[in-house]
């Protein structure tokens, strides 16, 4: 399985959509169950995901200090994908995110130019 993170300190960057986005389409297009797990207390992706009417892809409610158990139980059970949601801040938790994870994706918006 490969556990995808998607981080960036700065808010509104599109960290939620593109976790939401990229684990849809890996589970559409993918071999095997793709995952999502939201790793940020503002809840946005779980939102999102209690809203979606599609079974899948799976949310798993993860307590952090029990990530690496978890992930170890979803690849056992055949996942693909893990795709990780954090919130817009530098932690010693995302620290611990990044160096778990396979792949850290870090969206960045373009600043519209000034010439
Ligand atoms: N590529 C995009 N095109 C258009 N709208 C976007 C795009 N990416 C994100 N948005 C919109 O921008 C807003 C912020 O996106 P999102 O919630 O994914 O950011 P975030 O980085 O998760 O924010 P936070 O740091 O607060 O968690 C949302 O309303 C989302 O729908
Ligand atoms: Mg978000």
């Amino acid at each position: 399985m490969k556990t995808i993170l998607i981080t960036s300190q700065k808010g509104g960057s599109g960290k939620t959509m593109l976790a939401a986005h990229l684990a849809v389409e890996a589970e559409r297009t993918g071999d095997a169950p793709a995952w999502i797990i939201d790793a940020d207390r503002q809840g946005t992706l779980t939102r999102w995901h209690e809203r979606r009417k599609a079974e899948t892809p799976q949310r798993g409610e993860v307590r952090l200090e029990k990530l690496m158990t978890a992930l170890a139980a979803l690849a056992g059970q055949g996942a693909a994908y893990c795709f990780i949601d954090t919130a817009p801040t530098i932690s010693a938790q995302t620290a611990a995110l990044i160096d778990l994870a396979d792949l850290v994706v870090i969206p960045v918006r373009p600043s519209p130019s000034d010439l």
